[in-house]
């Protein structure tokens, strides 16, 4: 497999990276992920802090291996920083929003930070607050998407515009083919959300699993639908009963849009998750999930069964070295 030196800075054998996929994320797969070479990740932002200092513990307790956390910054979340840096976490990834204070307190903590970014315009921003690694992703990706430019374009732009520092590429990617045509682009490693939400260990609820098995690359839907706890954010989810009821009252604006504020699910604790909220369904929810987001990159086509995420990592592996064998 061919070794970047991404794989020295950020201390990993194989250049593949679980994307942070929100509160799916979970110490099993990260350590699964880390274990197997790759580098796993955790996202944090919407996790307490209580939960945070357990999350990474426990992550630590199953692997020696390096792995990350990750912040959305569209709220200050710079005690939730503290907390991953104070817990001695390494790798920092940040998303959605401007990262120059977290990037010096990372740094200030002795901790490499990866930015992700959808512009060439917003690589070149972070390039120039420090960062350590620019994530591009395209707008193929799952979850939330930065920007309107392709994977297939974005990662070469970006990759000249911030030279020598080393690109991600994110979004679209979900078997070896992807992976060596990442390379090929002059990315250093790739990072791959829908795969792994796909996976034995992710938390996402069983019933989300198989909707992604059963999607093809035409599925999901671009929208800013999901708002309610984070407004006006465009987001890439498999389409479902909640976007089709919408549409079929004729795509209305928030405020307008059938059964708003109307209660489909609850947490595990009780509380009430509503139509259109930006949650995405974990294993511990109950209620009509089946409406609940379902954030889902076009990659989702490409998966075809749920597995460990070792086994996921091992065949990513033979698969890029079979396609990349090829060119010789
Ligand atoms: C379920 C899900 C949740 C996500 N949550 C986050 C997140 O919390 N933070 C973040 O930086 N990116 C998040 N993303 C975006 C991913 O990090 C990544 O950019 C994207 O999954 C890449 O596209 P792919 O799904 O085609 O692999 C999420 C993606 C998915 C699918």
């Amino acid at each position: 497999m061919i070794r970047t030196s991404i794989c020295d800075l950020l201390g990993i054998e194989l250049p593949i990276i679980q994307a942070p996929i929100s509160n799916a994320t979970c110490p099993e797969l990260a350590a699964a992920v880390s274990n197997s070479g790759g580098l796993g990740m955790l996202s944090v932002t919407w996790r307490q802090p209580d939960e945070i200092r357990a999350v990474i513990r426990e992550t630590r307790s199953l692997t020696e291996k390096p792995f990350g956390i990750n912040l959305v910054l569209e709220s200050d979340v710079h005690d939730r920083l503290n907390i991953c840096l104070e817990e001695g976490v390494k790798i920092v990834s940040l998303f959605w929003g401007e990262p120059n204070s977290y990037i010096r307190a990372s740094h200030q903590a002795g901790a490499l930070v990866m930015h992700s970014v959808g512009s060439v315009s917003e690589a070149q921003e972070a390039a120039s607050a420090g960062a350590d690694v620019i994530v591009a992703q395209g707008w193929e990706a799952g979850g939330h998407v930065r920007g309107t430019v392709s994977t297939l374009t974005l990662v070469p732009a970006v990759v000249d515009a911030v030279a020598p520092i080393p690109v991600v590429a994110a979004g679209g990617i979900a078997d070896g083919r992807g992976i060596a045509a990442a390379f090929a682009l002059g990315a250093s490693a790739v990072w791959l959300g829908t795969r792994f939400v796909a996976s034995e260990e992710a938390l996402a609820h069983h019933t989300y699993k198989q909707k992604l098995l059963a999607a093809g690359v035409g599925d999901t839907i671009y929208s800013t639908l999901f708002d309610v706890g984070w407004e006006n954010a465009a987001h890439r989810a498999l389409r479902n009963s909640t976007v089709e009821i919408w549409e079929k009252a004729g795509c209305p604006p928030r405020g307008k849009r059938p059964n708003e504020g109307q209660v489909i699910a609850r947490k595990a604790d009780g509380t009430p998750i509503v139509r259109y909220s930006f949650s995405q369904p974990l294993e511990t929810m109950q209620g009509d999930v089946e409406g609940m987001v379902h954030y889902a990159g076009q990659s989702v086509g490409l998966i075809k069964d749920i597995q460990p995420a070792a086994r996921i990592v091992q065949q990513l592996k033979q698969e890029t070295e079979q396609v990349m064998g090829q060119w010789q």
